[in-house]
């Protein structure tokens, strides 16, 4: 079936458009902020062998179906499923994948623009100098004071989510295609910098063998789960962003081959992330351990010694902003498209809400650090339940739902003439990997982390 309908939000203007816009949803605060606490957190070595293992047998697939579900539907998520299921004559409940991830998007914003708040507090700290020449202890007590401030939090927060919704409000494409043209090298250069500074101030050798050398003795389920729920995160999979971004797509574009440029550069940018932090890590005696304040305290001690470290920290957290300024972007938009499309709002209008939604949730967020740091639910606080939530639970399951839909129940000829896969065998890997790698590998690191104990080996 030829597929020649456009999005009425119109479209990409090339291909390098939509792998930029692409990139810049999957490279964001999960590349450098979270894969290098939590492989900090779960041993080095195997936790990223097992997440690169992810990308590839879980992530490209389901990023392939995912962007592929757009491309066809052109509408936001829940619309686009609705209307591919007419044409396939499927029951409308798979719509409850879209509804699912527009949810999720909201959730994980809650959290994500708290944390991006810490990093617009880092920018302005190291443009005033007050970063410089500052030691190990100096950076946690000055981590540990901010984060027990809510006012402060909420205040940076505030900032990050009116931002967010004033550029999503005038519409994403057009910003969005040449912001991220310029930024995203520039964000590259500058974490290449910082891993040439840690190779030679930092204990590079040891730093690159906690992140290369397996240790299995410490992998359990959970970390498998971890790992899997990362490489969701980080690929921006499992609820709708990437389907809204294939729904811009233009009708000639190869979808494997632009997936696997996104997923490639996102996994380089978080190996790049880790190589900059582990050497000075372990060279400043930190614990590889610490949880979510990891990069603010080992940025600061690198960037208060190295010459130059006060322009090069402020022009590295300000890429970092933009980096989790444009995957915010995409957790926010298929709710604000989805908004548009069924209730006629304006745009701003859509905008105002969903940020207004998000902001409102992360206050869960930010007293998690500090007045209701004692309020836990099966002993985790409200950040690390919203985090383990989305991440492990809900971004998988929307993976797994987008993966069997388009492997199981959409006619092979209509996927065919939209991948147009020539090889045989990659037309093995495709169905194999949709139908049956992917959903089940899924399924079954789920149901072990969650104590099941299946065991097929
Ligand atoms: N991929 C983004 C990051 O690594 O920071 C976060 C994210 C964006 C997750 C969009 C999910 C999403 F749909």
């Amino acid at each position: 079936m030829a597929i020649n309908r456009t999005s009425s939000h119109g479209e990409w203007s090339s291909r390098t458009a939509f792998i930029l816009a692409a990139t810049g949803s999957a490279v964001g605060l999960g590349n450098i902020w979270k894969f290098p606490y939590i492989t900090g957190e779960n041993g080095g070595g195997a936790f990223v062998l097992i997440y690169i293992l992810c990308v590839l047998f879980i992530g490209i697939p389901i990023m392939i179906s995912e962007v592929y579900l757009g491309k066809r539907g052109r509408l936001n998520p829940i619309a686009s499923i609705k209307y591919i299921c007419e044409r396939e004559n499927r029951s409308k409940y798979w719509q409850v994948i879209g509804l699912f991830g527009i949810l999720t998007g909201i959730l994980i914003l809650s959290y994500y623009s708290v944390i991006a708040g810490w990093t617009m507090a880092y920018a302005s700290r190291t443009a005033f100098g007050i970063l410089n020449n500052i030691d190990a202890v100096g950076a946690t007590t000055m981590f540990n004071d901010f984060i027990s401030d809510p006012e402060r939090l909420l205040a940076w927060h505030t900032m990050f989510s009116i931002i967010t919704a004033i550029v999503v409000s005038k519409g994403v494409k057009s910003g969005l295609e040449s912001a991220v043209m310029r930024l995203m090298p520039a964000l590259l250069v500058l974490l290449l910098a910082l891993v040439i500074f840690s190779a030679f101030e930092g204990d590079f050798i040891n730093g690159l063998k906690f992140m290369l050398y397996p240790d299995f003795s410490v992998v359990t389920w959970k970390t498998v789960l971890i790992a899997m729920g990362q490489a969701f995160f980080s690929l921006s999979l499992g609820m709708g962003a990437l389907m809204v971004y294939g729904s811009y797509l233009s009708n000639d574009i190869s979808i494997p081959q632009t997936c696997v440029i996104v997923a490639s550069l996102d996994t380089l940018v978080a190996l790049l992330a880790g190589l900059a932090i582990f050497p000075i890590v372990i060279s400043s005696g930190l614990e590889m351990s610490q949880g979510p304040g990891l990069i603010f305290q080992t940025l600061t001690v690198a960037f208060g010694a190295m010459p130059g470290g006060q322009l090069f920290g402020t022009l590295f957290f300000i890429l970092l902003i933009f980096a989790a300024w444009t995957s915010s972007i995409s957790l926010i938009e298929p709710m604000i498209i989805w908004l548009i499309e069924k209730y006629d709002l304006t745009r701003m209008q859509a905008a105002a809400f969903s940020a207004g939604l998000a902001w409102l949730l992360g206050i869960g967020t930010i007293i998690s650090f500090n007045i209701g740091s004692d309020f836990t639910i099966y002993g985790m606080t409200i950040f690390e339940l919203l985090d383990y939530i989305t991440s492990n639970i809900l971004l998988p399951m929307g993976g797994i739902m987008i993966t069997i839909f388009v492997g199981w129940f959409i006619v092979k000829e209509n996927i065919n003439s939209e991948l147009k896969i020539k090889s045989r065998f990659l037309t093995f890997v495709w169905y194999f990997s949709t139908r049956i790698l992917a959903p089940l590998a899924v399924m079954f690191v789920m149901l072990n982390a969650l104590g099941f104990n299946i065991n097929i080996f």
